[in-house]
Order: C-alpha cells, then structure tokens, then sequence
C-alpha cells in the first residue's frame, strides 16, 4: 500500500481524481481558468460543507460561551482604515521586468556563488522544500559555465528582502536565468478593490474584506447588546474572504478567494492570556484530529517575537505535513485589545463590557484561531488519499484508490446497492432503505455495474460503508444486509436498526 507520504507527485495524483470525481475543478476552465480561484464539484461541496458543518457544530452548538453570526462581504470602507488593513495589508513584490512574472520578495531566495572567498556571481530560486539544494546546483552551474576553478563554498541562503541596492541587479531571475530584470520589492496591497453605488471615483471605493474577523470587531457592541454573553465569550463567522495573492499555488493551498473559519474569543484585560491561548491551541488541534488528521502531520510554529503582526501579542501557526512541504494551517493569535481601540477610535462609540467585580468598564481582550476551510480540504485529501494492492473476487491482484475519510466528514455516509439491478424484490428493498436513510444522511443509490466496480466507486469518493441488499436479506430471516467497511473491506451482516445506530454514533 502505497499512502499519502509515499505517493510519488501526489499533488498531481490529487488534482487529478478532484477534478476525475468532481471535487474540485479549475474556476471558469472553458474560457482557461483563471489563476488563484476554484469551483467545487458535487462530492467536494458536500466534503467542504461537512468541514464546515463539523467545525460550527463543536464551536457555536456545543459550546455555552460561543455565538455566531454572519457578516456581509463588503463593509465601510472605514473598517480597513481602523483595522490597518489600507496601510498595511500588504506583500513585497517584486517584477521581472523582462518575463513580466511577479514574484513574493520573501518567496525568492538567492545566494552570493562564493570560489576561493571572491563572488563571482548570484543564483536565486523559489521557496520550495528544497531551496538550499537548488542554489547550490546552480551555483555548481554557474562555476562550470563559467569554467572558474577553485573551492566553491556552500551556498547562504538568503531572501530576496534581505538584497542590497547592489546587489538586486546582479541576482538573475527565475523566469529567464539572467540578472539584470528584477525590481526592488515594494510594498502591494492585497486587498480587491471595488465601488459601491453607481459612481466610480475615490468617495465609492470599498474593498471585498481580505478577513472574516473584522465583522466580529464591528459587530462586538451590537452582539452584547442583544444577547447575555458574559466574559469570557466569543463570537464566530464562517464566510469568504478575497485576497489578490501575488503568488496563488498549490492548488487550493493559496487561492484569491477562500472560505475562512474564524472566532474571536473576548477575554477581560486582567485574565490569564496565555493560558487561554494555550487552551484554544490544544482545543483547535483536537478538533483537527476529531475530523481525520493524523496528529503525526501536525506541528506547531511560535512566530518569532520580531515577526509578530503588528497587532499580536503571541501567534503560533498549527502546521500541516502537506505534499509540498510543512506549511501553515491554522493561525492562533492573541491579537490583545488592539481591534475593539481601534475600532472605538475610528467609530467613536465606545465597545467596552461591564466588569462586575471591579464595577468599571473594560475593553475586551482577543484570542483568534482562524483557519481556512480549503486548507483543511486539503488537508484532508492528501492524508486520506491511498493506492493498494487488493485481491478482486477471482484473486487476482489489482489496485485500489481510496480515499480514507473520516465518517464525520465523508461527502457520502452510505451506498446502498442491490446485488442485482433486475430483480425486483432486491431492487424493491433497497429502495426502501435508501429513502429512509437520505433523510437524515447523504446517501447514494447505485445499482450499475458488477459489486466489485462500484465497491472501488465508493472507495475513491471516500465513502465508509457499502450496504449490500442480496439473496440473504430476502429469503433469509432476519432481514438483514452485507455491511462492507471502506477502510478494512470486511464485511458483515447488519440489520437496519444496526446499520442506524452505527451512523448515529460515527456520523455527529
Ligand atoms: N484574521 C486573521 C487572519 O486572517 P491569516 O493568517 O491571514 O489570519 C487565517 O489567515 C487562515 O486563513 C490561515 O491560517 C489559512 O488557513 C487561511 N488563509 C489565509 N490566506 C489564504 C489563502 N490565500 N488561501 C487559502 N487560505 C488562506
């Protein structure tokens, strides 16, 4: 068996069965796709909707301290001014000006080839998880074409924001292999831009948001207005956001429109900060393991104190072992007191709570874990993914794919396939089951082809059980079905109510 870890060029194999399956296609891709935007198929949203459904279940329903709501997309264009976002929200950037391909200035790497002490030239190369062993082949190279002899010293590494004046027209670019066409980085703004109302100038700019977190800032005073929420408490929206990424990659990895997940979690100024952050890490990794990742695939990164968003106080990364290198997930920030001051400031009306125990008014400090549902999509597919060896019913030895996906998430719980299409009692039965199970599941009816091929069907849609309507179940007291389990193939004999209780307690 071959898994996730083991699969040569997975992405490829990934983005193939999402767009072979229909779970993620490339968006508009009659008219060629456009760079950094998707559509989801019909399996992918009912994965992405689960995703969702799970996350806002554990959060909002299962918790006595958490509300939600749902704020629009585009808001006053004062919000991005308060939040920092119109100053600040932004990427280095850098042109090739010869290719015309952008490049991130801290995604570009390059290296000083050094021969005997004396720099002879540059060499530069993308992020990717091998950006040291690709400069020094190519400072390798660079020393042959040149036919330079000496000891070549090992390759710095070192980003492309960290080159000096000087330097910048000696490193060559990526595109074309030759110095001389790269800017300096200057600072991008990420934010898409837009006009509301019918004219288009200066007083009708908005912007579409680049984060679902500011509608829980601006709403702050009008959810304590109208609910009992106490502190500590938090409020959270699941919803799109829309960034002009200079550099969309890795499939749904880094797109310009994505879903996130976030929740601002309201503490009083003199709580124990840290250990709350601590407490939503542990909460946030759980519930990452809760859906079907395995805790293996999980790390965390302390964001250094020096790179530190403006506004946090401590933000550390849970990251994910994806196909193309360990990469961030989920963000927990403790983003301090520094949204509801600025939004206080920018508003002028006061978002303070009532502090019983000392009877003053304080401003609420923040706890963010945000996360992006096709992050986790991703996640998922990558670590559920697997080809094996399995034997068919004459024994001979054929591959499967197989998509090993959590119940609780699966896009189909159960298929329900009468051994025979022609015969009407087992046709008959499975109808009745399948009607009863889709109201309260998403099921599948499948009668078409041998039991074998639509076994592999559901097995690469990742679905976990297989219910078989055969001989047995109509001459046979009891009435009982085949039950054929995903992940083990075993199969075993399953009444109704059984078949029932095993959702109820796998599916939730
Ligand atoms: N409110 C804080 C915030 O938005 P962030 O780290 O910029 O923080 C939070 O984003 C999460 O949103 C990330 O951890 C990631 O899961 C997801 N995300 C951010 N940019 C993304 C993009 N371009 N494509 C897909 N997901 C993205």
């Amino acid at each position: 068996m071959s898994n996730a870890a083991e699969t040569p060029n997975l992405m490829e194999a990934l983005v193939s069965l999402a767009k072979r399956r229909g779970f993620i296609y490339p968006s508009s891709e009659i008219y060629g796709g456009l760079n950094g935007f998707f559509d989801y198929g019909p399996l992918g949203v009912e994965l992405k909707r689960n995703i969702r459904d799970c996350w806002w279940r554990d959060m909002v329903h299962r918790r006595d301290d958490i509300v939600g709501i749902e704020t629009s997309i585009i808001m006053h264009p004062k919000v991005w001014e308060a939040s920092g976002h119109v100053a600040g929200f932004t990427d280095p950037l850098v042109d090739c000006k010869v290719s015309k391909q952008r490049y991130r200035a801290d995604q570009l790497f390059f290296a000083a080839v050094v021969i005997d002490g004396k720099t002879v030239g540059y060499v530069s190369a993308l992020e990717s998880e091998n950006t040291a062993g690709e400069l020094q082949a190519a400072a390798e190279q660079l020393k042959r074409k040149k036919a330079i002899q000496g000891a070549l010293e090992p390759v710095k590494v070192r980003e492309f924001t960290e080159a000096t004046a000087d330097e910048i027209p000696l490193i060559p670019s990526p595109a074309t292999g030759e110095p001389g066409s790269l800017t300096p980085p200057r600072a991008f703004n990420m934010m898409f831009e837009t006009n509301v109302g019918a004219l288009k100038d200066a007083s009708s700019v908005s912007y579409l948001r680049p984060e679902t977190a500011q509608g829980m800032f601006v709403d702050f005073k009008n959810v304590v207005d109208t609910t009992r929420v106490k502190l500590p408490f938090g409020i959270a929206q699941i919803g799109k956001s829309f960034r002009n990424e200079i550099t969309p990659r890795n499939f749904i990895f880094r797109s310009r429109e994505f879903e996130q997940m976030e929740m601002e979690y309201f503490i009083h100024p003199d709580a124990d900060w840290l250990a709350c952050h601590e407490e939503w890490l542990k909460w946030c990794q759980d519930w990452l393991i809760s859906i079907g990742l395995p805790a293996s695939h999980l790390s965390l990164h302390e964001h250094p104190k020096e790179k530190l968003a403006f506004y946090s106080r401590r933000t550390v990364d849970i990251m994910f072992k994806y196909p193309f290198g360990v990469q961030e997930l989920w963000g927990i920030a403790a983003r301090s007191d520094y949204d509801l001051q600025q939004h206080q400031k920018f508003s002028g009306v006061p978002h303070v709570m009532f502090d019983e125990a000392t009877k003053a008014k304080v401003v609420p400090h923040v706890i963010e874990p945000a996360v992006g549902t096709d992050r986790i999509f991703l996640a998922v597919l990558a670590s559920a993914y697997a080809v094996e060896d399995v034997k068919d019913e004459k024994g001979n030895v054929e591959q499967r794919t197989v998509l090993r996906l959590s119940p609780r998430i699966a896009p189909t719980k159960v298929a329900v396939l009468p051994l025979l299409k022609n015969k009407e009692q087992l046709t008959n039965r499975a109808k009745a089951l399948y009607t009863k199970l889709k109201k309260r599941y998403a099921v599948q009816y499948d009668d078409g082809g041998a039991i074998g091929k639509r076994y592999r069907r559901q097995d690469e849609a990742g679905t976990p059980w297989c219910v078989t309507i055969d001989f047995d179940t109509i001459e046979k007291p009891g009435d009982t079905f085949t039950l054929r389990e995903r992940d083990s193939m075993a199969q075993r004999r399953i009444t109704e109510s059984e078949l029932f209780a095993l959702l109820e307690e796998q599916v939730y």
